[in-house]
Order: C-alpha cells, then structure tokens, then sequence
C-alpha cells in the first residue's frame, strides 16, 4: 500500500510538472483534477501486486462510458475537462463532427460501426470489415473477424493497432502533448489514429470543438491520409484495381482531385462564391473535402482541381441518420427529390 501512495504521489508530482511545462496550444492534454477521472474509472490504474507496474485494466467499454452522455449536450464536462460525446443516449443536438452512434443503437446495423459496448453484431458483416483484405492491413495483428470492433487496439481504429488491447493501445495518449498533428506518436495522430508503430498516422487540422457548431469557416481539415486509414480495414473498396468503371459504383474514385473542369467547376452549386473569389467555390459539410496539406487554418474556400476526393467526403466514422453512415440519404437523391445535395454537390451535372 505504503509503495502504491509512493508511486501515486510520484505520477502526480510528474504531471504536475509537465502540466506546466506543457506548451500553449495542446488542447488535447488533459489534466487538472486527477480524481475527477480517476477515482470515477477506478480500474484505470490498479496495482498488480508489490514490485509489479501498474496494471491497466480499463477496457473498451470504459471509452464507451466516457464518451457518453445521458443527455442531448454532446460536450460534457468532467470536473475541468471537456470531454468529446461520440455516443448519446438521446437524439444528440449537434452530432460531432464523427457522428454520433446514437444512430447505430437506435436505427439499426447500416447506420453505423457496430462498437462493442454500444451495438451487438451487425446481422450482415457479423464482426467482418466489408472489403477487408489481411495483407492491405499493417497492423501485424490483423482485424480477427472473431471478435467484435472496438474503440481502439487491433481490432479497433484509435491508437496504435499492433497493440490487442484497447487501453494499451492508447496508454498515455490523453495526457501527451498533441501537437503538432504530424502522425509521429498517437497523440500527435489526428483524433489519436495512428494506424500502427510503423507507419504514420493520420494527419490533419484537428477543429478544438470537435466540429460541434461546425460552419464552411471554421471545420476540421482532412487529408487524404484519412483514406490510407479506413482503408486499412476496408481495401477492398479502395485498391485501384478494383475501382474501374464496370465496379458496382459503391466503388467511388477515392483520393483523386476534384477535376478543375466541367461539372465539378460548379461545387456546391447552392452556395456561390462571391465574385471577387471566382476559381474558388465554398466547402461544403455535407460533401468535404480532403486538401493536399494540413492547411494552418481552416478556410470555407475549396479549389476545384486541387482538394480531394475523400471517404469521409461521403461518409461519416462512428454513425449518421442515413444508411451506410452516409452525409445524406441516398435514397431520395438518386430519386431527384433533392437536386442541390448529396452527389449532386459534385455532380452538379451544369458541365461538358
Ligand atoms: C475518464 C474519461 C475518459 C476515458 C475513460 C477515455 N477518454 Fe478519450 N477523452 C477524454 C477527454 C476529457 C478528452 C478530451 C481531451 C481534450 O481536451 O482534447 C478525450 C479525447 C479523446 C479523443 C479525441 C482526441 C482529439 O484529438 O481531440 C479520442 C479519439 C479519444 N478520447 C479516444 C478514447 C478511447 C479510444 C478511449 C478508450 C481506450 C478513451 N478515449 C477513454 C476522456 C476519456
Ligand atoms: C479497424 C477496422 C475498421 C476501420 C479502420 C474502419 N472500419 Fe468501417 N467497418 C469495420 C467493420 C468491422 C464493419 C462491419 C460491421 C459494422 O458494420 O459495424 C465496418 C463497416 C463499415 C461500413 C458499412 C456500415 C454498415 O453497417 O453497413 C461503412 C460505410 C464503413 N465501415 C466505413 C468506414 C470508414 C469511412 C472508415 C474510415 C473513417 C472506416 N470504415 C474504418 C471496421 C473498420
Ligand atoms: C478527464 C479525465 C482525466 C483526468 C482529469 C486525469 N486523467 Fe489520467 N487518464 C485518463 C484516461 C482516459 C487515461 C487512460 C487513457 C490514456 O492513457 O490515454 C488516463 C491515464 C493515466 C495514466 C496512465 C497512462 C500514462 O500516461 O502513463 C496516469 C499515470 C494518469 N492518467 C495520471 C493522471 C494524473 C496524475 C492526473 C491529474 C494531474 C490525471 N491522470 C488526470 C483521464 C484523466
Ligand atoms: C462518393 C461517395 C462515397 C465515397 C467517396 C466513398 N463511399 Fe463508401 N459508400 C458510398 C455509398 C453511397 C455506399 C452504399 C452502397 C450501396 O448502396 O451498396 C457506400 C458503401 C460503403 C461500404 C459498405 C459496403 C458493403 O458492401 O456493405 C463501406 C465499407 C464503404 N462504403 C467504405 C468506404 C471507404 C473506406 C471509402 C474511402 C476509401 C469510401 N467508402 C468512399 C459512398 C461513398
Ligand atoms: C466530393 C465530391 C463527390 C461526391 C460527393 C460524389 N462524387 Fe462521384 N465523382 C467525383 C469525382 C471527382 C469523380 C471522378 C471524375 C473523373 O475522374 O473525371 C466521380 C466519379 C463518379 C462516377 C464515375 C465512376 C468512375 O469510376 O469514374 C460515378 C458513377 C459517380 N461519381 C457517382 C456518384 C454518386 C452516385 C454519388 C453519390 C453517392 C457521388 N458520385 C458523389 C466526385 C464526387
């Protein structure tokens, strides 16, 4: 007991000091009232035994509990940290800029990804990725169709995925220093996704809000790194050469650049740019775009022939009120009924 007070007061001291020394800007450090987290998620740091390092016993559904909320709000706060809700007991008010997995609990297996601790087994896929391909997959565990999909770890998406369990995977992350996003560590990972060790994590400008209050102006960033990333699981949607023209057409051109002709010339035909920002169009919520860098700022304007084709152009990652996780409801656009959204916000069908 006597070296567990010991080792406590130490770690305190430690993150005392690197609180401090934390520089300006690192939103995603948290800190302040230990207790507030720690003595609410018990298990998070239990002693194994004298001698033996702490033991991490927090599991998937302890991100889940965490992450949720009772209520509408889909930011909470815990003591002083805000915490980003990615799964609402009610209908959410803002859905973060993920989604939000409400929908998949509530409407059902297309709406979302089945995490554990939220939705049982998806009836279709059962725990298997669709497109999911072992040797696309850098994670030298691999995605085992056995177990269900979680948070984070091998079988999850945040953190590192060479690592099977999810709190391991992402041990330490919410207390290091975010930035910059440059995909070198976890935490330095856009929204901790790391892929693996060995290879670089996603990157992109990370919106401090979590995209709660999202406007053209002010969003999170995308690069096409978020592409490498789904496609770790889901490949078999994205290697080139199964992407031909003769594909079911679920099988979009992904990562290619809006062309800077024709059709796409118009991009969000329902919001034009002023005139004295011709060759510009505005970015649109509902059909991002990814940029060939992180920008240092985000901007509302997109440039046809140099922003990018993305997954989440589409889709969002954790669950929507549409099938399939998509930004719109496919099915009344491709019946006309709606002729400024969804794939008309490219395909503005006005070119060639
Ligand atoms: C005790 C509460 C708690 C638990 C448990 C917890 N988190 Fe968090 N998480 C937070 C807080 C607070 C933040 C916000 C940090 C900040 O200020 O940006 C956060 C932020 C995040 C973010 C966003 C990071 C960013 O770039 O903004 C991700 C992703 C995340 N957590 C994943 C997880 C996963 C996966 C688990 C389980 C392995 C987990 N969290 C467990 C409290 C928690
Ligand atoms: C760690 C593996 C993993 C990663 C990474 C991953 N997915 Fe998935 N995805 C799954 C699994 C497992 C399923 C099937 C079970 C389900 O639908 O929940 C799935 C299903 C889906 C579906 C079909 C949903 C349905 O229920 O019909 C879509 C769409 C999807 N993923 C999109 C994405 C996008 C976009 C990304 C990147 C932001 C992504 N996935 C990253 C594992 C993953
Ligand atoms: C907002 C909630 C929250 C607060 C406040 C908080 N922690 Fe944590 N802490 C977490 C979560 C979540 C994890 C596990 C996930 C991780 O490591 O990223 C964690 C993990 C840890 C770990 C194990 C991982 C590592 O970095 O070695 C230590 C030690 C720790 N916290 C110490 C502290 C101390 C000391 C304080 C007070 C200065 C504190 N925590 C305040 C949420 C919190
Ligand atoms: C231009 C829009 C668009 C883009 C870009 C896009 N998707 Fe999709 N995706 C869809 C639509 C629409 C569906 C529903 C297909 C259907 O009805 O069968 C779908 C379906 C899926 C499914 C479910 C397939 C199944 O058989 O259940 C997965 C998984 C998926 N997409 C992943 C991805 C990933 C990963 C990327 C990026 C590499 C991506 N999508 C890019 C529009 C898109
Ligand atoms: C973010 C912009 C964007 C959105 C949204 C979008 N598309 Fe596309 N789409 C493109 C681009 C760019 C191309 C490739 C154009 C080229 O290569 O000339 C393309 C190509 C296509 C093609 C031709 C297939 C091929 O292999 O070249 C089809 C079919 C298509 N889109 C259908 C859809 C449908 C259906 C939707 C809605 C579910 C959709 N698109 C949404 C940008 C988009």
């Amino acid at each position: 007991m006597k070296k567990l007070i010991v080792i406590s007061t130490v770690v305190i001291l430690m993150y005392a000091l690197t609180a401090f020394w934390s520089p300006k800007g690192s939103e995603a450090v948290v800190s302040g009232d230990c207790e507030v987290c720690h003595s609410l998620y018990p298990g998070m740091m239990e002693a194994a035994g004298a001698g033996k390092p702490l033991r991490y016993v927090l599991q998937n559904s302890m991100c889940v509990s965490c992450h949720s909320n009772a209520d509408r709000n889909t930011i909470k706060m815990l003591g002083g940290a805000r915490v980003p809700v990615v799964y609402s007991r009610v209908e959410p008010e803002h859905p973060l800029s993920g989604g939000n997995f409400y929908y998949v609990k509530v409407l059902g297996d297309r709406h979302g990804h089945n995490v554990d601790g939220i939705a049982s087994a998806d009836e279709k896929n059962l725990f298997l990725p669709p497109g999911y391909d072992r040797f696309s997959d850098p994670s030298t565990i691999g995605f085992d169709p056995e177990k269900p999909l979680s948070c984070a770890g091998s079988n999850g998406c945040h953190g590192d995925r060479n690592i099977e369990n999810p709190f391991a995977a992402i041990l330490g992350t919410h207390h290091s220093t975010d930035s910059p996003v440059d995909g070198t560590t976890i935490a330095k990972s856009y929204r901790f996704l790391k892929r693996t060790a060995k290879v670089k994590g996603v990157v992109g400008l990370e919106d401090k809000d979590w995209g709660y209050n999202a406007t053209p102006k002010k969003h999170n960033e995308y690069t096409s790194s978020i592409n490498n990333f789904c496609a770790d699981c889901h490949s078999g949607l994205y290697r080139r050469d199964e992407i031909g023209r003769e594909s079911p057409w679920f099988r979009h051109p992904t990562g290619i650049v809006l062309p800077g002709r024709g059709e796409y010339k118009s991009y969000n035909p329902g919001m034009p740019p002023p005139p004295e920002r011709s060759g510009t169009r505005i970015y649109s919520l509902d059909a991002p775009l990814a940029r060939p860098a992180v920008p240092a700022v985000s901007s509302d304007a997109v440039r046809p022939g140099t922003d990018i084709v993305m997954c989440l152009s589409c889709h969002v990652a954790h669950g929507s009120p549409n099938e399939f996780m998509l930004r719109w409801d496919y099915d009344s656009i491709v019946s006309g009924e709606d002729g400024s959204r969804g794939c008309f916000i490219c395909h503005t069908g006005k070119g060639e």
